[in-house]
């Protein structure tokens, strides 16, 4: 990895997340009001060149690991040719596309997406009730998210397809165990993910299901269930299931993990410490900013200097100060557990989601 991708921890940054647009043909209830949020004007969207310069210069850097976000990725115009652009980075060294999407309409897509060099896929899917999917995302969409898995799933081409289901209480919390049902036989990692608060999305803490409850119902169905291995860079706890293939993962809501489960479960906090601690990320936000941390709100905008007339030296001093600036853990935010809404942009506008 280049010098500019190191921080002053050494940690060496190889995974960029690229958000490729900030709309989005959901509107997921936990993610944005029903209007949807306010969107960047056209003209500060990245275009296809400038993405690709970008992606260009970070993976001559040293991103081996580029994955596809948005908004929801897959409605940016275009986005399979960007793709395969992308995929020409691998003489550069780039080893892996990835992306995450809500898997609306994309059974007839993704055969191609693959063939444009996408090897990993994360989709949501937060119930297996088409009615309940209606209430959760506001839109139909239900049965063709359910065509995309299949699709993946037997994509052997894929090297991972994983499925992210955000728990709610009393919505679709009851269904955590079906899932694990659903998925015995399927070669699938299956992540329940803690509702997290952002600005705008209406959080409560009487709305999420602690991970330790979300384990201890499973249990209850599935009392053979066990500690998988743990990976590294991982934001969560894996386990499995004696005799089931599916892997299954708990991921926490890490900035008010500690508070929340004080005294219950004593490796939340080394988790999330941990997490941050190998963190290897960098994002780029589809208007073009670079964000060194998820909980940091400062960025620094890599299209104005394109934009003026920047060199790639420019752009790779700019990267290295941004770089250079990230913090310990959690953005530099001390007492993260006392904040309970992270104020810097919607989630849907950091193109962490989709
Ligand atoms: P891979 O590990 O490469 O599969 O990606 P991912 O899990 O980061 O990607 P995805 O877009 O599927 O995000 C799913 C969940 O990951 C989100 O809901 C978050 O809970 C969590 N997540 C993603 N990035 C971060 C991060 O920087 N910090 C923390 N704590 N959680 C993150
Ligand atoms: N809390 C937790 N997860 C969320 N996602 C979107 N908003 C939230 C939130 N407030 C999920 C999406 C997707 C993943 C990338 O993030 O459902 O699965
Ligand atoms: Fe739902 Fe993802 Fe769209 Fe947000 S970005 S509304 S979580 S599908």
């Amino acid at each position: 990895v280049a010098p500019a991708l190191v921080d002053s921890f050494y940690r060496q940054h190889d995974y960029l997340r690229i958000s490729l647009t900030e709309k989005c043909n959901l509107r997921c209830f936990y993610c944005m009001p029903e209007e949807g949020v306010e969107l960047s004007p056209k003209e500060h969207i990245l275009t296809d060149d400038e993405v690709i310069r970008l992606a260009t210069l970070f993976v001559k850097s040293g991103v081996t690991k580029i994955r596809l976000t948005g908004g929801e990725p897959t409605v940016r115009k275009g986005m399979i040719d960007l793709m395969g652009r992308i995929n020409e980075l691998r003489q550069y060294g780039l080893r892996s596309i990835a992306m995450t999407t809500n898997g609306i309409g994309l059974h007839r897509r993704l055969p191609n997406m693959i063939r444009n060099g996408l090897t990993h896929i994360n989709i949501s899917l937060d119930t297996m009730d088409p009615y309940q999917f209606e209430i959760m995302t506001r839109r139909p969409g239900h049965e063709s998210v359910l065509k995309t898995i299949e699709v993946a799933l037997n994509s052997p081409e894929l090297k991972s397809v994983k499925v992210n289901m955000v728990v709610m209480k009393g919505l679709n919390d009851r269904e955590v165990p079906d899932f694990v049902a659903w998925a015995k036989d399927k070669d699938v990692s299956v992540r329940f993910i803690e509702f997290m608060p952002f600005s705008g999305n209406k959080w409560s803490k009487n709305k999420m299901v602690p991970s330790s409850e979300l384990l201890e119902r499973v249990r209850e169905r599935f009392p053979t269930i066990d500690k998988a291995p743990p990976e590294l860079n991982e934001t969560a706890r894996s386990w499995q299931i004696p005799g089931h293939k599916v892997r299954l993962v708990i991921m926490y809501c890490e900035p008010i993990a500690e508070s929340r489960l004080q005294g219950s479960l004593g490796f939340i906090s080394s988790m999330s410490d941990h997490f941050c601690a190998t963190c290897n990320r960098l994002r780029l936000t589809a208007d073009g900013q670079i964000k060194v941390c998820l909980f940091d709100a400062k960025e620094v905008s890599l299209r104005d200097i394109m934009r003026n007339g920047g060199t790639d030296e420019d752009l790779l001093k700019i990267i290295g100060v941004a770089v250079q600036g990230k913090h310990a853990k959690h953005g530099g935010i001390e007492n993260v557990e006392n904040i309970d809404v992270i104020t810097n942009r919607p989630m849907i506008l950091i193109g962490r989601w989709h």
